[in-house]
């Protein structure tokens, strides 16, 4: 599974990526809306940072004004995927731009005939959001599991992006599911490292290699 990060802030950027397992970005209003930079500058800064598939999302809600939005952050950089959401606009956008072949990731997938709709529509990847369904009790990775069922059955090209992930047992469970990118928080993507045994087993090494060599006086 691709692991994406789901944030604008270009300091959780450059710790993720030099950590070299973040495959890509994804960003929505709201995340570069808290940077407070431009979002085309924002977008750019993201880019010399991680070299992978980068989310900018238009804020038009007319398919007219969608499309004009998706080509001109389509221009960006060559990494630009667009970012739009799934309402009857935004699928009419999202055919349009695929056409043209942009690839466009359809957000704010909650059932799975969205998804389906964004599949025909030609979608380079569906943003099903676990954590907000899983907010209002409703089961989000069930959704992870049937649209990868449903791509599988027809052969759609469409990538699951498991988003909305809220700790690493939802990136467990997607990657289960089969899905191809999970995108998350930069707290969430630190949390897949921890483990008490790790460190403890670490320590322990460390001390045995200390009494043997660092004590005798012998470098190794
Ligand atoms: O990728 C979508 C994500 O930003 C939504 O996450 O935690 O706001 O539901 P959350």
């Amino acid at each position: 599974m691709k692991i994406f990060l789901d944030t604008a802030n270009l300091d959780e950027l450059r710790k993720g990526a030099s950590w070299g397992i973040v495959d890509g970005v994804t960003t929505n209003p709201s995340l570069i809306a808290k940077e407070g930079r431009p979002l085309e500058e924002q977008v750019r800064m993201i880019c010399d940072i991680v070299d992978g598939d980068i989310s900018a999302e238009v804020v038009a809600t007319d398919a007219k004004t969608m499309i004009v939005e998706g080509l001109a952050l389509a221009k960006i950089h060559k990494n630009i995927v667009v970012k739009a959401p799934l309402t009857r606009d935004g699928i009419q956008a999202t055919a349009a731009l695929a056409k043209e072949g942009i690839r466009v990731n359809v957000t704010l997938c909650f059932t799975a005939t969205q998804a389906l709709l964004a599949a025909k529509a030609g979608a380079y990847i569906i943003s099903p959001f676990v954590g907000r369904l899983d907010d209002i009790s409703t089961n989000g990775m069930d959704l992870i599991r049937s649209i990868c069922t449903i791509y599988k059955n027809y052969g759609y090209k469409t990538q699951v992006l498991a988003a909305s992930l809220r700790h690493p047992i939802h990136v467990q469970e997607s990657a289960l599911a089969g899905a191809h990118i999970g995108t998350m928080p930069f707290k969430v993507l630190d949390q897949l490292f921890n483990h008490p045994l790790t460190d403890k087993g670490l320590d322990q090494f460390l001390k045995d290699w200390a009494k043997v060599f660092q004590e005798s006086g012998a470098t190794r």
